[in-house]
């Protein structure tokens, strides 16, 4: 098994990615908000890449069953039902819904891998969880951060480092990794016992503190705290009831 992780948010070659499982991650905020809609009872989620195509879907669905949600420059979008802040996303308005996202980043990177072999949704509130599921799958990974518009991003490369760390720590086979991959694994040691002096660190994390957001950074700051691993496929995010790419067989 190989772990590579691309540290700037370009689309991957297809024929590349037809073979790998694949986990975006964006920790401030695009997969935070979409592992936390999904523990509190939403739908789906159907990532958008433009404002305009959010409206266009949504008129497709009868009035009542859709949310729309997403940020532009982290605020929310004029005439979209939530923002992007995953501390929006609880139940009392998600539960039962189906949610048409689009953010500055996040968003975008789903569908720049969408050829991938299985596409999983990763942040620090699943990292565990996306951990054992890459492992049971057993198949070379690619882990695609989502940047920071076009650029890398300190925290989301650090989250694929940990989850570099956690795969190769847990893994019984060999594991290659990539230089990119033990980049990001350095960083992340360097920063693993405090992941939130990293988020104040990072662009974006400054960005949202000065947009009133600094409460978001210690929330997609805890670990584990969501043990699910939604799925992006055919255009959707769901959450399989059971996992249906089965794992890499044994001997080929
Ligand atoms: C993104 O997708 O770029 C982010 O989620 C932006 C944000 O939340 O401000």
């Amino acid at each position: 098994m190989e772990i590579d992780i691309q540290l700037l948010p370009c689309a991957p070659q297809p024929q590349l990615l037809a073979q790998r499982v694949v986990v975006v991650i964006d920790i401030l905020r695009s997969t935070s908000v979409i592992i936390h809609a999904m523990s509190q009872g939403a739908l789906e989620i159907i990532p958008v890449t433009t404002v305009e195509d959010a409206f266009k879907m949504a008129k497709a669905f009868p009035p009542g069953f859709i949310l729309l949600g997403g940020e532009r420059e982290s605020k929310n979008i004029p005439g979209f039902d939530l923002g992007n802040s995953p501390r929006e996303y609880v139940a009392k308005s998600v539960k039962g819904k189906k949610l048409i996202l689009t953010t500055t980043n996040g968003t975008k990177a789903f569908h720049l891998v969408s050829s991938g072999k299985e596409i999983l949704v990763g942040s620090f509130f699943n990292i565990g969880a996306v951990a054992q599921r890459c492992l049971e799958l057993g198949r070379d990974l690619l882990i695609f951060p989502s940047g920071d518009e076009g650029n890398l991003s300190l925290e989301d490369t650090i989250c694929g480092g940990m989850l570099i760390e956690l795969i190769t720590r847990r893994g019984g086979k060999p594991i290659s990794l990539t230089d990119a991959s033990e980049c990001a694994k350095i960083l992340y040691k360097k920063f693993e016992d405090n992941l939130l002096e990293a988020l104040h660190l990072s662009h974006h994390g400054k960005e949202l503190i000065n947009r009133g957001f600094e409460e978001d950074l210690s929330y997609c700051a805890r670990i584990d705290a969501i043990p699910l691993v939604p799925i992006f496929r055919d255009g959707v995010i769901r959450v399989p009831l059971t996992p249906s790419l089965s794992p890499e067989p044994a001997c080929r």
